[in-house]
């Protein structure tokens, strides 16, 4: 292994619909390429095969783009990370043999990352004022987490949703508006041109603990539409930015209340956010909000390492490679994959 203090590493993202690839020198990112798959969009979702497919057309030109933005060269990179899950395993399995191979072309070591607390580690980027413990709350498409960050290096799940995730209320909400995939972000923006109101009240479940429901609130919606379409066709056109902006803040007062709940039952004063969701603005805001309150300190991660991105797998790397702690070749994998 080449001793010497300039680390860099090249990380390789390609659990869902984004191939990315990005490098980081010791703790800064230096590249974060994110090639995003348009073609799910006209299906309302991610189609399995289609993604792996066009992970396999990416993966070569995103790898040469992100040496390129850092200038560096290939004989330069002291290791190889990858998301070895959890996401999609077709997905998943292009990331991991690429970057077998290319740990084996380069004779450097590879490194394995599990995607969501690589989006805990994003909060990390560009910000050394965090200190643990830490209470992360990760949602993404997938996943809907309270973690209890001890270190980087010790994360334990203490809340989580016992079915939808709220990436997955946000997409399916906007599926029955008409919407496109993803439908977080275009709900955040109609939502924002609307008047501001909670016009249509939805109900916030009562679950036990930490953990979390949104399957009770997509069924609710979804018969409250029907409820109002049999009375008016133009109901969801007339009402759609109202719609929105109501949906929006039950999802985020759903998550704020039981994040509030984990906040008073550990006594932990360091709160971040992480995950796709974590990049709409209201949501951003809510949490901002709780620092007065709450009399604590809140982290979100720069937009950009909010959504998938390979920058949080490099980073992840970067503090894997530190403890030496490297994958073997044989190594699989794994569409469901623990913290
Ligand atoms: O973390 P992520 O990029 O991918 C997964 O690991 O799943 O999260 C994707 C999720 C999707 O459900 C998407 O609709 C949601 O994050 N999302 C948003 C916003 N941007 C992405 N949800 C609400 N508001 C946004 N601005
Ligand atoms: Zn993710």
């Amino acid at each position: 292994m080449k001793q010497n203090k300039n680390i860099f590493i090249l990380g390789i993202e390609s659990s869902c619909d984004d191939t990315s690839v990005a490098i980081t020198h010791n703790n800064k990112v230096i590249s974060n390429i994110v090639s995003s798959q348009k073609i799910h969009q006209k299906f309302g979702g991610v189609v399995p095969e289609l993604a792996s497919r066009s992970h396999q057309n990416n993966i070569i030109p995103v790898v040469s783009n992100a040496l390129k933005i850092a200038n560096i060269h290939q004989s330069q990179l002291n290791a190889i990370a990858f998301t070895r899950g959890p996401g999609l395993l077709g997905s998943l399995l292009v990331g991991t043999s690429f970057a077998k191979s290319l740990s084996l072309a380069l004779n450097i070591p590879l490194i394995d990352v599990n995607h969501m607390k690589a989006h805990v580690i994003a909060n990390f980027i560009n910000n050394d004022n965090i200190s643990f413990p830490l209470l992360c709350l990760t949602v993404s498409g997938g996943h809907t987490q309270i973690v209890f960050v001890k270190s980087i290096y010790e994360m334990e799940i203490i809340g989580e949703t016992l079915d939808d995730s709220a990436g997955e209320a946000f997409d399916k909400s906007a599926k029955m508006l008409g919407l496109k995939y993803p439908g977080g972000p275009i709900i955040e923006k109609m939502a924002n041109i609307s008047n501001k109101e909670e016009k249509y009240t939805f109900p916030e479940p009562k679950i036990d603990g930490l953990n979390f429901s949104f399957s009770g609130l997509k069924t609710h919606i979804s018969r409250f539409i029907k409820k109002e379409k049999e009375k008016n066709d133009n109901f969801i056109k007339n009402n759609l930015n109202e719609l929105c902006f109501s949906i929006q803040k039950r999802i985020i007062s759903i998550l704020i209340n039981k994040l509030i709940q984990a906040i008073k039952q550990t006594n932990i004063k360091n709160v971040a956010i992480a995950g796709g969701v974590a990049s709409n603005k209201y949501f951003r805001n809510e949490i901002k909000k709780l620092e007065k309150e709450l009399n604590i300190k809140t982290f979100s991660p720069e937009i950009q390492y909010s959504t998938d991105n390979a920058a949080m797998i490099a980073l992840s790397g970067y503090y894997k490679y530190l403890k030496k702690d490297f994958a073997k070749l044989d190594i699989e994998p794994k569409a469901r994959y623990i913290i």
